[in-house]
């Protein structure tokens, strides 16, 4: 059993990360959309809130069909984002603050404009046809078997120049790519190599969970508890579409990659129950360093619900596997939209004291909604194509809230989302300065996580409960630490079995109670949370 000191951990296991999505930080150039020029004027506020890890979603050059996730070359720079010179500007500029930068990776399919793809299906003999997965048409002429598409319809598109399908997961803009195939995965290895070299210090690796498919193309089975109010690829389970066994393999080649280099970082984007998602640390320990768990974004925000999850995680993770927390991100609603802005600082305090590395999605930390599209705005193609269903992702992907300026300082042009009516109240310039702004609040939490081993690495047990409270105690060898949540809108008492005789408040969402002392009987009002150190 290692001790708790800092120096005994990995860089990615203490710091925080923060997922930038770059179309939505920060507009240099006045084209409405956000830019390399842009993050590089705003690393000091990331820096200063206490942040040292900055993941990027795809930055590469791409006709944007799916937002930069249908990438056309995977070892270049949009020129919307900037150029090559400005890349290495960003990384310099992070490195030299003593950040480190986090790419994203697109392995899983490439966008129909990649020149790979235009060889691919020039014809049947072209030696990239099997980089992508052609079948021929089912005996009636149809798609090869029922496999359908996240983003709605058949996952198979015909192509009428070779006379079979494609397969794409996604849209019909983004194939796949065939992983089975050793040149597919000698070429994407590249790709690593050439970003690792210019010293990126790791990869967010898309849909990791997708890239091996059924070798016998077997039809998904129906999924029992699939309802008209979802979406249409719900209307199957995944059963050889994602997920497969062999899937583990590439996993492992592609840490191999990784570990070529010193001290970088593979983490997995794997939306899958905790069983089957702990597999991703693979074998030994020798996958994905932070398969990503997006428990608190699934989950129903309910005490009983997310004490359960936690330790199921726990108990679920392998020896030597290092876990983490995601709160939000461009996929998924956000949580002060989820849980209501009071409760968003529970929130916050729940994510930065639970054991393992912690994600915050860019905005949160100044408490931003999901901001309301009108039809007419519409940009995100999952809503295009299966629209009215809630599944747009453009309410949680508007420009970040700098100042009270036009715009909110996001850009000098037209943004290319609406931003929220409210920015002149919500944004990083008003919240710095005030005692009681969310970001304010953050930045203690921030600061309270780093500085304290029992909360940064130190080990997790749970303090069982009732009602909408949440209780958990971190501890190193020094000390020991109480954390206690109310997720619910009603003041709760919390009087039996509380393992301490006392504990003075570190922190606490309403800040008058910092310094208090707790003792046998414990009251917290609606949306309060509290951390206080155990006196030994
Ligand atoms: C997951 C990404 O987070 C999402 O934004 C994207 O649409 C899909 N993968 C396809 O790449
Ligand atoms: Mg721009």
């Amino acid at each position: 059993m290692k001790d708790f000191k800092p120096e005994n951990y990995k860089w990615w296991q203490k710091e925080i990360v923060y997922q930038i999505y770059p179309r939505s930080y920060r507009d240099k150039d006045g084209d409405g959309i956000g830019d390399l020029p842009g993050i590089i004027e705003k690393l000091d506020y990331i820096k200063d809130l206490g942040i040292k890890v900055v993941w990027i979603s795809p930055i590469y050059p791409s006709p944007m069909a799916d937002f930069g996730y249908d990438v056309s070359d995977y070892t270049a720079i949009h020129p919307m984002f900037g150029t090559m010179q400005d890349f290495d500007k960003l990384l310099d500029e992070i490195h030299k603050r003593d950040m480190r930068l986090i790419l994203d990776f697109v392995p899983n399919h490439s966008s129909n404009e990649h020149k790979w793809f235009q060889e691919s299906r020039s014809s049947k003999d072209n030696p990239k046809r099997d980089w992508y997965i052609w079948k021929d048409p089912a005996p009636d002429g149809g798609p090869p078997n029922n496999w359908g598409s996240v983003f709605g319809g058949s996952a198979w598109e015909y192509d009428e120049n070779t006379e079979q399908y494609y397969y794409h997961a996604f849209l019909k803009e983004q194939p796949d790519l065939n992983w089975r195939n050793p040149e597919v995965q000698e070429a994407m290895f590249n790709v690593l190599r050439f970003w690792l070299e210019k010293g990126v210090d790791g990869f967010r690796v898309d849909v990791m969970w997708h890239l091996i498919k059924d070798a016998q193309f077997r039809d998904n089975p129906p999924n029992p508890d699939y309802t008209e109010d979802k979406s249409p690829y719900d209307k199957h389970l995944q059963a050889f579409t994602t997920d497969q066994p062999e899937v583990h393999d590439i996993v492992e080649k592609m840490r191999s990659v990784i570990d070529e280099y010193d001290a970088r970082l593979l983490i997995g984007e794997i939306y899958l129950p905790v069983e089957q998602l702990v597999e991703y640390y693979g074998k030994d320990n020798r996958g994905a360093h932070l398969p990503f768990n997006f428990q608190l974004v699934l989950l129903p925000w309910d005490a009983r619900e997310i004490e359960a999850a936690i330790n199921k995680y726990e108990g679920a993770l392998p020896p030597g596997g290092w876990p983490n927390w995601v709160l939000g991100n461009h996929d998924n609603s956000r949580i002060a939209t989820r849980v209501g802005a009071k409760q968003a600082r529970v929130a916050a305090m729940l994510l930065l004291t639970l054991r393992g590395t912690p994600t915050i999605y860019y905005g949160d930390e100044i408490g931003m909604e999901d901001v309301p599209i009108a039809p007419d705005q519409v940009q995100d193609p999952q809503e295009k194509n299966i629209p009215g269903k809630g599944l747009n992702r453009d309410p949680e992907r508007t420009p970040m809230q700098w100042d009270s300026s036009e715009n909110a300082g996001f850009t000098n042009g037209k943004p290319w989302l609406p931003l929220m009516k409210n920015y002149k109240e919500l944004n990083v310039e008003k919240e710095w300065n005030s005692e009681e702004s969310m970001l304010t609040f953050y930045r203690k939490l921030i600061v309270l996580r780093q500085k304290e081993p029992a909360l940064q690495i130190g080990k997790y047990r749970p303090v069982l409960t009732e009602g909408n409270l949440l209780a958990y105690i971190r501890s190193s060898e020094e000390k020991e630490i109480f954390i206690i949540l109310n997720l619910g809108n009603s003041g709760e008492i919390m009087d039996t079995d509380i393992p301490f005789s006392e504990a003075v408040i570190l922190a606490s969402t309403h800040s008058l109670r910092e310094g208090e002392k707790l003792k046998s009987t414990i009251k917290l009002q609606s949306n309060e949370g509290l951390i206080a150190e155990i006196e030994k």
